[in-house]
């Protein structure tokens, strides 16, 4: 099979995209409404830029009725949003907050999860997460093509201000060990990906020597 991008809507782009860059960790963002409303909703299009400054980007698209997402339209009100790390918590209700609810919903109340206030940035933090990036939006980038339907969309690029996370997910070395923080992340289509000890591997890092070795150098 082919694809060739120029043939294809904005949508099918994405939606190839969406099947072939896989697995994506799952921020689950947090914001709040002007009037006090909480939201949250789950983002894939999430990736880290740098460490310095400590920035990551998130790619938010349109709702299906056309209208911006809350969580774009809360953040770049307030300025800000939490990432909350999805893990076995949030497994069963990932499609509990994507659903495009209207304006008075809240996500919390749907759920059970628990608001809980972040330190540094005005945006509620998800009290059952056991790790979280409290977010102040830097740059929102305009992406796509607003005349074509779906075709907007908004790269927001936001700057990791405070970073919490549990003791629970810590390592005998202080570590964050990846199998304690059991990323939850986003397979294509309908599918899920969750961090379990029989898929896990580790690889030591390889010497010089014996990089040298396998090159035929010595
Ligand atoms: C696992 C998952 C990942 C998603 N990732 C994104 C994303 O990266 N960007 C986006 O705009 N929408 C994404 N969505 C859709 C939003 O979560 C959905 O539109 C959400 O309801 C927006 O809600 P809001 O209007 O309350 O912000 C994703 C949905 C799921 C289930």
């Amino acid at each position: 099979m082919i694809f060739d991008p120029a043939e294809h809507s904005p949508m099918e782009c994405q939606f190839m995209l969406s099947q072939l860059i896989v697995p994506r960790p799952i921020a689950m963002v947090s914001t709040q409404s002007s009037d006090g409303i909480p939201n949250i909703a789950p983002m894939s299009y999430f990736l880290p830029i740098t460490g310095d400054p400590m920035l990551v980007g998130l790619t938010m698209g349109l709702r299906e009725d056309g209208t911006q997402k809350h969580t774009y339209l809360n953040a770049t009100e307030s300025g800000d949003f939490v990432v909350n790390i999805a893990s076995d918590v949030f497994a069963d209700q990932i499609e509990v907050v994507a659903f495009e609810s209207d304006a008075i919903a809240n996500e919390f109340a749907a759920t059970g999860w628990t608001p809980v206030a972040a330190t540094k940035v005005s945006s509620p933090a998800i009290g059952e997460a056991s790790a979280r990036l409290e977010c102040e939006i830097r740059k929102v980038i305009e992406l796509g093509t607003p005349e074509v339907p779906f075709g907007e969309v908004h790269l927001v690029i936001a700057e990791v201000v405070w970073v919490w996370f549990s003791d629970d997910v810590l390592n005998e070395n202080e570590r964050i060990d990846p199998l304690k923080l059991a990323p939850i992340s986003r397979l294509g289509l309908r599918s899920f990906l969750k961090t379990v000890p029989e898929a896990v591997y580790s690889l030591p890092r390889i010497s010089a020597e014996e990089y040298a070795a396998l090159d035929g150098r010595s």
